[in-house]
């Protein structure tokens, strides 16, 4: 085939002069601890030596036209603070009250929320619920990566989400569709289920990846921020329960949720671990029936159901869970060891905390566990962090070594220090109001807690030491 050398010599001309005036748009691999890029993915960082920290990103050429992130800098003028109207936050209402506890009285408008959990432990299912309740009152956007339209629809047939106009859904993964679908429908309330199968095309990774996970979230935070909607996004869990990709995702939106729960319980619980709108720490408490996620308004009447008093090894504890007070039981079981060392396993609370009140109980009481296995559990599935914590499970401990259950109608709460003192603790007097309320009779909280005014048919002890808890409860 007669082929003309000088169109050949053009075509090269032209794809040339193409690829000068292209977007200068390169991939490059930046090292996630010293910052130097590299041409090429490589498993060591050739500058500053750390192994497998490499993340690809797009890098462009400075001053380049387009910049993705033109939209942050338009306003960056310098101004003083005293200058600044301070607005206050708006918020709607999510009709789910335990959602709305744990974002701090609502969604604020205009915020990016990241919500993650296990799989399957009711996310999606939240979610759908949700946007059902906003699509009352706002345009909504569901945009699910992980379901096809029709699953989602059977989900809300099951759920008895009925059908409204104002509730719209899409499948797609593809970042670019989102943004334009957003530009058209301009709804209020986005949802993004999940940010781990988004994926931009500007990066050659695979979905899921780092560097797509936080593409992704970056951009969404940004369209977000000048739009002024709201955006939530579902996000992964890896095994060790933080959320999947980057640590740097957490940083990025404004408020951080995780939905816990055990596997075979039916209750979920939902908490705020960082919010820049409200309190972290937050509990919200649901339970997964058949027809979705129900709210728990009384949970410490939830969780004590069980309860049996006259147990030995069982001692309720009044726990503060962000602004509520909770009532949980501490169970321990304290039995010979057969072999050295004991076991020791704490479910519910921190192992090490446990190890500590172990040795705090030998040296102060005089309590010989060095070859007993003690196993502790909080009932309920519920996670208790705060030092308030050691008294009840010293004396769950304690009743469970000697075989006797603890007086009737007992709750506790206190921090136990290394020697053996009783520590003031926060919040003491919202406590003993809520195990008032839930009929307990005997209360024992530190000195310092002991509230001014008698309560009538209720008796509040406080001790200063582990030896006068001892003495008043066996
Ligand atoms: P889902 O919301 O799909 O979980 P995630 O999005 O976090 O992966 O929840 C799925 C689980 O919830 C599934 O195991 C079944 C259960 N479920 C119910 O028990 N009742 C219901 O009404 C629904 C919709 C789900
Ligand atoms: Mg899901």
């Amino acid at each position: 085939m007669y082929v003309d050398l000088s169109d050949i010599i053009m075509a090269l001309l032209l794809h040339i002069l193409k690829s000068f005036t292209m977007a200068k748009n390169k991939i490059v691999y930046e090292c996630s601890e010293c910052g130097e890029k590299h041409p090429k993915w490589q498993g060591k960082c050739a500058s500053c030596g750390s192994w497998n920290c490499l993340i690809e990103t797009i890098f462009e050429d400075y001053p380049a036209k387009n910049n993705r992130f033109d939209g942050l800098t338009q306003t960056s003028q310098v101004v003083s603070l005293s200058h600044v109207e301070a607005q206050d936050i708006l918020r709607k209402n999510t009709g789910i009250s335990e959602l709305d506890r744990v974002l701090g009285g609502g969604i604020a408008i205009g915020s990016v929320i990241l919500i993650g959990g296990d799989p399957g432990i009711g996310k999606s299912t939240l979610l759908l619920q949700t946007m059902d309740q906003l699509s009352k009152a706002n345009k909504v956007l569901y945009v699910t990566g992980e379901e096809s339209i029709q699953q989602v629809a059977l989900r809300a047939n099951r759920l008895g989400v009925h059908s409204n106009d104002n509730l719209r859904l899409m499948a797609e993964i593809g970042l670019s569709q989102i943004i334009k679908a957003i530009d058209k429908e301009s709804p209020q309330i986005v949802v993004i289920d999940s940010i781990q199968t988004t994926y931009t095309e500007l990066l050659q990774s695979a979905p899921g990846s780092v560097a797509q996970v936080r593409e992704c979230a970056s951009i969404l935070t940004r369209i977000a921020k000048q739009k002024h909607i709201t955006i939530i996004m579902v996000g992964h869990v890896t095994k060790d329960g933080s959320i999947a990709g980057p640590r740097v995702l957490e940083h990025i939106v404004d408020a951080v949720l995780y939905f816990e729960g055990e596997q075979h319980s039916n209750f979920r619980m939902l908490r705020g671990v960082k919010n820049r709108f409200g309190a972290v720490n937050e509990l919200g408490i649901f339970a997964m029936t058949d027809k979705g996620l129900r709210e728990v308004n009384n949970p410490s009447a939830l969780f004590l159901s069980s309860h049996r008093s006259k147990t030995p090894g069982s001692c309720i504890l009044i726990t503060q869970e962000g602004t509520r007070p909770l009532l949980v039981e501490v169970q321990a079981l304290v039995d010979q060891s057969h072999i050295m060392p004991p076991k020791r396993l704490a479910v519910g609370m921190d192992g090490y905390r446990l190890s500590m009140l172990i040795a705090i109980m030998q040296r102060h009481i005089d309590l010989k566990l060095f070859d007993q296995d003690i196993f502790l559990n909080v009932v309920g599935g519920v996670r208790v962090t705060e030092p308030a914590v050691d008294l009840a499970v010293t004396l769950a401990i304690i009743s469970s070594y000697k075989n006797k259950a603890l007086p009737e109608k007992l709750a506790v709460c206190g921090e136990i220090g290394l020697s053996g003192e009783i520590r003031t603790i926060q919040k003491g007097q919202d406590r003993i109001k809520e195990a008032v309320k839930l009929g307990f009779e005997r209360i024992i909280v530190p000195k310092a807690n002991l509230p001014k005014d008698k309560i009538p048919d209720v008796e509040i002890i406080a001790v200063q030491n582990l030896s006068e808890v001892i003495n008043y409860c066996f």
